[in-house]
């Protein structure tokens, strides 16, 4: 082939530290295989269904649509207003009422394909907007964080999160990382439910978190992508509610694969806190501008289930009593999984008891990972990522064993 060809000297990429797995699963012949890896609902069966309330809203959908018209390119109106409405409720306050800032017109939300959509968008704005900026992440933290400031060109470093022992917070670690970094930088917080490691500050944490933040110049950047699976849909919010009474500027990006189950509609939302209206209506322009350039408007579809659910006192009531079961299904999950590893001897797992959503680390290298896909067929990620959704009363124990046998 001639250099200039597409295929000249090309090497392959590395497979997604995620999805990858999630392939490799797929392609495993072996019927007894268990997948913990995805983060994704998955019922005893090991189904990830579709909900009540997302049925109830396509039935309606497809008798009343009448068009497939372009979305705007932040979004349809209606659906922001809701998106707004559920990420900013306040406890105790009825859906729809809005916080002061709202009402000052500080809060504008953009529609985004996916959670990785709105991560995308903030990342793009930092560019845009703080040239100077670096990114902090967590270590660890979802690996698709660093991907994508890789992909926007924005430098990125790591901050700790855990203590050495991997079993709490390290909150003086992360206040010193917020100190050390320069005015203007920003760090991506996981606004409920850890990935990977399930470890979230208390409200108080989020408190000093958010001062120290506040008083280094930082931007917060929330990724907000299991609102609901961690405590509650409004509890969740704390950490939201503590950058919000600092007196940050914000990016949210939320999504409703998890909370919605609708991970293939790729609804998520990039909610913009900015010091004031001006600012707001501003950084808007500069978000619809990267918009155009990347997926141009949002895909419809999803975005019209999430709208007719939240729009809907009774079919938004319904939606929130299946967030609840899925998250109590998870910590069902979570709370046995830590009794059959104890019964199994595979020694102390109780700090897994006080992690918040899908996940925890149980601490396995890339060695005994590998020997648990080839010997047992159990898929999960990096340090032993497990996705507690996709346990069940049968694979509790059989997990609970093959882990165990690899820790004796
Ligand atoms: C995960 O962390 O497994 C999920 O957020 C899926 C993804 O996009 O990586």
């Amino acid at each position: 082939m001639s250099n200039g060809s597409l295929s000249a000297k090309i090497s392959s990429a590395p497979s997604d530290p995620i999805f990858g797995i999630v392939e490799a699963f797929r392609a495993d012949p072996r019927p007894e295989k268990i997948n913990l890896a995805a983060g994704v609902y998955m019922e005893e069966d090991g189904v990830t269904p579709i909900l009540a309330s997302v049925r109830e809203a396509e039935r309606r959908l497809l008798a009343n649509s009448t068009t497939k018209l372009y979305k705007p390119i932040g979004g349809d109106p209606a659906l922001v207003k809701l998106l707004r409405a559920l990420i900013f409720r306040e406890p105790g306050a009825p859906f729809g009422a809005l916080p002061a800032i709202a009402n000052e017109g500080r809060i504008e939300v953009l529609h985004t394909p996916g959670g990785t959509g709105a991560v995308r968008l903030a990342v793009e704005l930092v560019k845009r907007l703080r040239p100077n900026a670096e990114i902090w992440v967590s270590d660890p933290t979802w690996p698709n964080h660093t991907q994508i400031a890789d992909a926007v060109g924005v430098p990125h470093r790591s901050h700790p999160w855990i203590s050495a022992d991997a079993r709490a917070l390290d909150l003086d670690a992360v206040l010193q990382s917020i100190n050390a970094a320069k005015p203007g930088d920003a760090f991506i917080f996981h606004g409920a439910c850890h990935n990977p490691t399930g470890i979230d500050p208390t409200a108080a944490q989020w408190r000093v978190i958010a001062g120290a933040v506040a008083a280094r110049g930082i931007l917060p950047i929330l990724d907000f992508a299991y609102q609901g699976l961690g405590d509650g849909l409004v509890e969740d919010a704390a950490s939201l509610r503590a950058f919000l009474a600092a007196g940050c500027e914000i990016l949210v990006a939320a999504s409703a694969s998890k909370n919605f189950a609708l991970y293939d509609e790729r609804v998520g939302a990039l909610a913009i806190v900015a010091e004031d209206k001006e600012a707001a209506a501003a950084i808007l322009t500069h978000a619809k501008v990267a918009i155009r350039a990347a997926w141009s408007n949002p895909p419809g579809h999803g975005g019209e289930i999430v709208a007719e659910i939240l729009g809907d006192d009774a079919l938004r009531v319904q939606w929130e009593g299946e967030v609840t079961a899925m998250r109590e299904r998870i910590n069902g999950n979570r709370r046995a999984f830590v009794v059959a590893l104890a019964s199994e001897g595979a020694g102390d797992f109780s700090h897994l008891l006080t992690g918040r959503g899908m996940f925890s680390l149980l601490g396995l290298d890339d060695a005994q990972l590998k020997r648990l896909r080839d010997e047992q067929a159990i898929y999960l990620v990096a340090r032993g990522r497990i996705n507690f959704a996709g346990l069940s009363a049968v694979k509790i124990p059989i997990v609970a064993k093959a882990v165990a046998a690899l820790l004796r």
